[in-house]
């Protein structure tokens, strides 16, 4: 069975989670610090608070940007519900706008036209790793005292205008989920170029404490904690962070490697007038994590029908991503939302294996079978 995806885990990350381990230091400790410094390093950003997840990630940054009951966000609802779920945790309301079909990101008219005087915040994704337009966000939003918090959990390493994602908002959440381009099992980074969110950042994820582990340990005074506001436990462990340590030395290989795939699929299938294929501007740099095809009107298969026949021939698939306003947890209260671009993208799109190191014989495998199958 080809896989969807497989994280590039070495000997390397084994050995340091070994080592760490044997440090008897295990959470929030001199790694966590480290992998900050190299992340803020490597995306350009002042600063880099690192938590459990992107989901957490995206908790703690609505909490920093001050957005409350009665706040709208906009955001697509073409993406992981966990980007909707995290306006939700803030008892704000999601407001949910359409994607542009080429890149599968917001569509910057879309939001501009629900834009009303509750909205705080747009929250972007660079969906799949794909940058979105930073730049006209980040207009639209000055323009209506609005904040940008970017959801980058897919796209560590991508880059927009030759500036790292991380580097260009003041909130930029990351996920080092295994389905992502690098991985620490599970695990997460903010990226912000504010001093006063990376302060609370950093006491929001220890339940508020005002003295952290690091400091306490290295005093040579006595030192007593005070817990400052109601924060939580987001924390990550030194174990996570020394395997992050090593992943993040390693993405702009991962990513060369990556892009060799993606070039070869891109490549293989452009005289195929019935697939859209992703669409890279200039000035777009997309470290694909995933490789989403969208099936015309004239493909002359359906979409499951495609999964399932590759799925038979030892190939997984996915289908596109998820719209959460059609999810149960969110389809009575949004009942009467209706976007058609992208319930069309999710329901006639499907991501193909893509990993390193894939064999060539894969590759190529999946290359004939898809041609063949869309062909007919
Ligand atoms: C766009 C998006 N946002 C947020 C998340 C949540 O990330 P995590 O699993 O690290 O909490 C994901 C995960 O797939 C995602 O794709």
């Amino acid at each position: 069975m080809i896989p969807i995806a497989k994280p590039y885990l070495t000997k390397d990350e084994a050995q340091a989670a070994y080592d760490t381990i044997l440090t008897g230091w295990i959470t929030q400790g001199p790694r966590v610090a480290e992998f900050e410094e190299s992340f803020a390093k490597y995306t350009g950003a002042k600063y880099a608070v690192a938590v459990s997840n992107c989901t957490t990630a995206l908790h703690l940054s609505m909490i920093v940007a001050g957005i409350g009951k009665g706040d709208e966000v906009i955001c697509p609802s073409m993406s992981y519900v966990a980007t909707a779920n995290s306006i939700k945790y803030v008892n704000a309301k999601p407001v949910f706008a359409e994607i542009d079909p080429s890149n599968y990101n917001l569509d910057l008219e879309d939001v501009r036209s629900k834009i009303t005087p509750k909205t705080k915040a747009i929250l972007l994704v660079h969906q799949i790793g794909m940058p979105c337009d930073i730049d006209a966000f980040n207009k639209l939003a000055k323009e209506h005292d609005l904040i940008l918090i970017e959801d980058a959990a897919c796209a560590a390493g991508s880059s927009y205008k030759g500036a790292k994602i991380g580097s260009h908002s003041e909130l930029v959440c990351f996920s080092f989920h295994p389905r992502k381009v690098i991985s620490t099992g599970d695990g997460g980074m903010i990226t912000t170029n504010r001093e006063d969110f990376h302060d609370r950042l950093k006491l929001l994820r220890q339940h508020g404490m005002s003295v952290n582990d690091r400091v306490r340990h290295t005093s040579n005074k006595v030192m007593f904690e005070d817990h400052l506001e109601i924060g939580y436990n987001y924390r990550l462990t030194d174990i996570q962070a020394s395997v992050g340590i090593h992943q993040l030395q390693k993405l702009d290989w991962i990513l060369e490697e990556r892009r060799k795939i993606a070039m070869q699929y891109l490549d293989a299938f452009k005289d195929l007038d019935c697939l859209q294929l992703p669409i890279e501007r200039e000035g777009y740099f997309s470290n694909y994590q995933s490789f989403s095809i969208l099936l015309k009107p004239n493909c002359p298969i359906g979409r499951n029908e495609l999964m399932q026949k590759l799925l038979d021939l030892g190939i997984s698939t996915r289908r596109g991503i998820m719209n959460s306003h059609r999810e149960t947890a969110y389809k009575t209260e949004y009942a009467d939302i209706h976007l058609p671009v992208s319930e069309m993208a999710q329901d006639h799109s499907i991501i193909i294996p893509l990993y390193i190191p894939m064999e060539q014989n894969d590759i190529d495998f999946v290359i004939t079978k898809v041609r063949e199958l869309v062909s007919r």
